[in-house]
């Protein structure tokens, strides 16, 4: 029956009233800190990093430290699903994440099973029991998944893509394959956001990173309806208290009102949107997580105070926004910038939380 003691990101999500409207950042812990760069040296590289629940809960403390934010965020990785399905994850430096054993046959696919993630993600489960223990109940934690079709999509290529050339191959020459791939890994990923619940997350998010490469039909057969599956799996409550769920897809800015209807709590959208637009579409349905630039952290600071003032004038008065990028912090960002935003949004958004 924990809530914790700033629990304003768990209200929001929910549409219930807050005094101010909080903010968490994608990629909060990473390499735009310089403390982050030490540990991640430390472990040697980032999947040791993942692997180490002592360090995972370092790095994730690591942005609370220094801001205010309202959130801490599970540090680990969506592709440690695929990699506990044996498709050997492996970090090449500078160039981001490979599969050993991507999916290309036949046999290969017909052959993939669920984890289960107590055995095969057990260093996850552990990350967030100690995470937890070492947030104290002051903000929620935040566990998290990538979407069924997003890890198909690097399950497939093998490593991150452009043009997604394999996995639109597999899509309209045999989507029977595609499907299957995407049905376990809906099972997985379903599994994998139970035992982070009842591990300690608080509230849950799936990462549709590329759901917005689909075409509109492509979306609402290939990604859509495995958000919903994954969603329909998870349990409403733990410990007595609802656990929010935020659906993020990248550039599904065109499906807002399916993505509303997906049987999450918020929908995450990115600075391509209007976000007054998107409430007045979707706003009496679910909550709305976003969307600034991350690109906007690159200016002076009295520009970031103007552009997070926009975002929330966009949104308007009441609850139901939760503030955050419109992607994952870039590594280049100055911290004092992220810092300047946290303040900014605690600051100016209590005028639109007045009675
Ligand atoms: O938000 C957070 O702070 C939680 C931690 C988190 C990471 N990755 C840490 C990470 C989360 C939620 C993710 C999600 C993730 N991972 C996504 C979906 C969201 C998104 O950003 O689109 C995707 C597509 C991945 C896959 C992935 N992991 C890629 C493509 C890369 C390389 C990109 C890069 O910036 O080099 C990673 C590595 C990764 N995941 C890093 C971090 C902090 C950088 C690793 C390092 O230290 O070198």
């Amino acid at each position: 029956m924990t809530r914790p003691k700033n629990d304003t990101l768990l209200r929001a999500l929910l549409r219930e009233p807050t005094p101010y409207t909080p903010i968490w950042v994608m990629r909060q812990a990473g390499r735009y800190l310089p403390e982050y760069n030490q540990t991640r040296a430390r472990a040697g590289d980032f999947l040791a990093l993942c692997r180490s629940p002592d360090l995972a809960t370092e790095v994730t403390l690591q942005p609370l430290a220094r801001f205010p934010l309202d959130a801490a965020i599970l540090f680990s990785d969506i592709l440690t699903v695929p990699d506990a399905m044996g498709l050997g994850l492996y970090f090449e430096e500078g160039e981001g994440p490979r599969f050993e054993r991507p999916l290309r046959e036949e046999w290969e696919v017909r052959d993939l099973t669920v984890p289960d993630p107590y055995d095969r993600l057990r260093y996850v489960l552990d990350a967030c029991v100690q995470i937890r223990r070492a947030l104290n109940d002051e903000v929620p934690l935040i566990g998290f998944s990538g979407s069924p079709f997003t890890l198909a999509c690097y399950m497939i290529e093998g490593r991150g893509s452009q043009d997604f050339v394999q996995t639109k191959r597999m899509l309209y020459s045999r989507p029977d394959l595609l499907h299957r791939i995407l049905e376990l890994n809906a099972q997985a990923v379903a599994a994998y956001l139970e035992a982070q619940i009842q591990n300690g997350a608080q509230a849950v998010m799936l990462f549709d990173t590329w759901g917005g490469a689909l075409s509109h039909a492509g979306f609402h057969e290939f990604s859509l309806p495995y958000l919903r599956a994954v969603l329909a799996r998870l349990p409403r409550r733990h410990d007595g208290q609802i656990v929010p769920r935020t659906v993020f897809t990248k550039g599904g800015g065109l499906w807002l009102e399916s993505l509303a209807d997906a049987g999450a709590d918020c929908v995450g959208v990115d600075w391509t949107v209007d976000l007054g637009a998107a409430r007045a579409r979707v706003g009496g349905k679910v909550a709305l997580q976003g969307n600034l630039d991350p690109g906007v952290l690159f200016a002076p600071p009295e520009v970031v105070r103007q552009e997070a003032a926009k975002v929330l004038v966009s949104y308007g008065a009441g609850s139901g926004h939760v503030f955050n990028l419109g992607h994952g912090v870039s590594q280049l960002t100055p911290p004092d910038n992220v810092a300047v935003l946290v303040d900014a949004v605690h600051e100016l958004s209590r005028l639109y939380h007045q009675e």
